[in-house]
């Protein structure tokens, strides 16, 4: 069955030179996947990019060789890459916040030159890297040290959480890792109690050493340590990781246990960086540097791979014509993989507080649809919750899969079954089974997915998936026109939360709010015990 390009939804994609996606609307294709199949016998091999250790497999999207140089001729015409030079190069490309954005130098080798205003910061890096080697080398030799927690939240959580979790099988087996975030007291509760004051280690990870949950979360915990060992505890319990010495000295840590990082580090883009320093605890020094030469092989990719052998700029460019193009909303990652249960949030940082704008670097509105709703869990648990929507929904609903070979546990029967499903789903998806007399159990297909194949998740393939993921962000961002640097969209809750709370313990001020929000004020403050 031939797809109508009428039925297409060229979802608010203006017609202007300014809106380089209208141009892609001739090329988009007739053919459902499965006629693309039929008719290209190489397209399995043609339409696989191998980036580092990573084989990504684009055939099962609506795409071919005419719609791909459509694709690489946006993504040219709207200069990604002299963007990524100047990126690369440190140009202050964060105009909003008139910053650098430099996460890819946190993995230039040692004897790399990165020169900052008349500053080379490559042994600014190292001089940090070994300062966290040398301490993490002590802490994983102090058998007195049984458990490290990370207080942080957003760029300063997700990052080292999600790669604790997908390194665990890498981990000290004396040492357990905890990630505690959320204001809500519950978090930190449900973490204290199942601690030893005397064997625990807390990292204070906060970019600006401002942030309410961060500063509340460090308190209590500062407190719980001081009640069962004194004062004089707090320096051999407490680091702190920040940009912000003097906010660091304040809270009560030295600065000589603070590991720094740089104003032109983003919060999202700073698991490699200082903020990475429970991982690398747990994972030891030499592991967080084959984390990092990961991350490097992918960087090298993107800036010496041709536009249309370029995995980033492929996969950014199939978003956009999800998005631009085809209307759809959302994109869901999907791990076969037990260990990145955490990814597809991490990646809803990384992703939707970059590129979750609405106007352009020149604050003129953005024509069309910016960065996706991204969501996910790992296979084959959604396979029993959300896949019914996926084979049979109204919505189409792009997928990246991403699968390993060799499994980090010794049990191979169940990694069969496992990649089995993995493959069985993106063909199920893609090319479905036609039951015309029984409407219920017609599966349509022609459900596009990308495919990231890797031998085995090792802290290098962590990393190269980390760094693909921050490249496909940039160059979206890129096409778009946006800032992805900036998150100036998350301040107005924060300065609303500041003026409710006072109200909720003292006076509350009805002038200052809406009826509907004086309404839950005053709900609250009726039952509070
Ligand atoms: O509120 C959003 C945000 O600014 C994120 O961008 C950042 O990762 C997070 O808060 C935490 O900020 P910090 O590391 O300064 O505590």
């Amino acid at each position: 069955m031939c797809r109508s390009t009428t039925a297409i939804r060229f979802a608010g994609v203006a017609d202007t030179p300014s809106q380089p996606t209208s141009s892609l609307i001739p090329h988009v294709l007739g053919q459902t996947l499965g006629e693309l199949f039929a008719a290209d016998p190489g397209r399995a091999e043609r339409y696989v990019v191998v980036a580092g250790d990573l084989r990504i497999d684009y055939s099962k999207q609506p795409i071919d060789d005419r719609l791909v140089a459509a694709l690489v001729d946006v993504a040219d015409a709207a200069g990604v890459p002299a963007r990524r030079d100047a990126m690369f190069d440190g140009e202050r490309i964060n105009v909003t916040e008139d910053r650098s954005v430099l996460h890819t130098a946190l993995r230039t080798p040692r004897d790399a030159v990165l020169v900052q205003d008349g500053h080379d910061i490559v042994p600014d890096v190292h001089e940090v890297l070994d300062a966290m080697g040398a301490f993490a080398d002590r802490i994983r030799a102090d058998e007195r040290i049984t458990d490290v927690v990370n207080i942080g939240i957003g760029g300063s959580d997700l990052g080292p959480a999600m790669a604790a979790q997908a390194l665990a099988s890498f981990g000290h087996p004396r040492l357990r890792a905890h990630f505690v975030s959320n204001i809500d007291g519950a978090d930190i509760h449900e973490t204290l109690t199942r601690l030893d004051p005397a064997s625990t280690l807390f990292i204070v990870a906060s970019k600006t050493f401002g942030t309410i949950e961060t500063l509340t979360n460090a308190r209590t915990a500062r407190d719980w340590l001081v009640d069962a060992l004194g004062e004089d505890a707090v320096a051999a319990h407490f680091v702190a990781v920040s940009t912000n010495a003097e906010r660091v000295s304040e809270f009560g840590i030295d600065t000589a246990n603070m590991f720094g990082f740089w104003d032109w580090v983003g919060g999202r883009y700073s698991v490699d960086s200082a903020i990475g320093l429970s991982l690398m605890i747990l994972i030891g020094p030499e592991r967080f540097s084959e984390f990092l030469a990961g991350f490097r092989i992918m960087d090298e990719h993107f800036r010496s791979a041709p536009l249309d052998r370029n995995a980033p700029v492929l996969m950014a460019m199939i978003g956009i014509l999800h998005a631009n193009v085809l209307g759809r909303a959302t994109k869901a990652v999907l791990p076969y993989a037990q260990e990145l249960s955490r990814f597809a949030a991490y990646l809803q940082q990384l992703d939707m507080e970059s590129n979750g704008k609405r106007v352009r670097l020149d604050g003129t509105p953005v024509p069309g649809d910016t960065g996706p709703i991204v969501w996910g869990e790992p296979g084959t648990n959604g396979q029993h919750a959300f896949y019914q929507l996926l084979h049979q929904g109204t919505r189409v609903v792009p997928v990246d899969f991403i699968g390993f070979a060799t499994p980090n546990h010794p049990y191979r029967n169940h990694h069969d079954l496992l990649v089995a499903n993995l493959f069985a789903q993106a063909e199920a998806l893609a090319f479905g089974r036609s039951n015309e007399d029984e409407p219920h159990r017609h599966f349509p297909g022609d459900r596009p997915s990308t495919m990231i194949l890797a031998e085995r998740l090792t802290p290098s393939v962590l990393g190269q998936l980390i760094a693909l993921y921050e490249h496909i962000v940039f160059v979206q961002g890129t096409v778009w026109g946006i800032n992805s640097f900036d998150q100036w969209g998350v301040e107005l809750g924060k300065e609303l939360a500041n003026r409710i709370t006072p109200e909720l313990i003292g006076e509350p001020d009805p002038s200052a709010h809406d009826t509907s929000t004086n309404a839950a004020i005053a709900w609250y403050r009726r039952l509070r015990p």
